[in-house]
């Protein structure tokens, strides 16, 4: 893997994200977790214009609980459709995780994202709150996306790494 600053990257935010799906990582050696996540942002936050990624991760999610005990989390593009669907519809709670899904961790930086990753984004969390139903102006969208509850939280980290393949 090769370091580059984030202002190297070349990729479509929309596409990455929203279509390609990314891997949330967050622990250590000692325990660790992640699941695919397909909504998120990257961009600029706060003083001095911080290069940011922002996860939402709704409170069910077993991976919300290493997010919470680390200060860092990771993000990994990987190209293994297989394995995206399995961490996105299978809990750490079960069983060995990553190994059903047929991928490593790799223990970086004092963190964990998946080995062999064409891309990983290092993230030292700088905020976290979980939405407040009352901010909403589309009301619209809590009707539909928490009729059930389990709001997301939003994470904020600032990238501090970022590893092209
Ligand atoms: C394509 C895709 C995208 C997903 N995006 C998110 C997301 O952005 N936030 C979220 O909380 N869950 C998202 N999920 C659901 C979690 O990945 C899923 O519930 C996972 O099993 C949680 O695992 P965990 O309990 O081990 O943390 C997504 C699932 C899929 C298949």
């Amino acid at each position: 893997m090769n370091e580059i600053r984030p202002e190297e990257l070349n990729i479509n935010p929309f596409t990455l994200i929203g279509k390609d799906w990314l891997v949330l990582s967050a622990g250590d050696e000692n325990g660790y977790n992640g699941m695919t996540v397909s909504w998120g942002h990257l961009g600029c936050l706060w003083s001095p214009n911080r290069p940011t990624a922002i996860a939402y991760v709704r409170q069910s999610r077993y991976t919300k609980e290493f997010l919470d005990k680390n200060d860092l989390f990771t993000l990994s593009m990987i190209s293994d459709r297989k394995a995206l669907a399995y961490l996105g519809s299978h809990s750490g709670r079960e069983g060995a995780k990553f190994e059903n899904a047929g991928v490593k961790p790799l223990f970086t930086d004092g963190t964990v994202a998946v080995d062999g990753a064409k891309l990983i984004l290092v993230c030292r969390k700088l905020y976290t709150a979980p939405f407040d139903e009352a901010g909403f102006v589309d009301k619209d969208i809590p009707a539909k996306d928490y009729a059930g509850g389990d709001i997301h939280s939003m994470y904020v980290g600032e990238i501090i790494k970022c590893y092209r393949e």
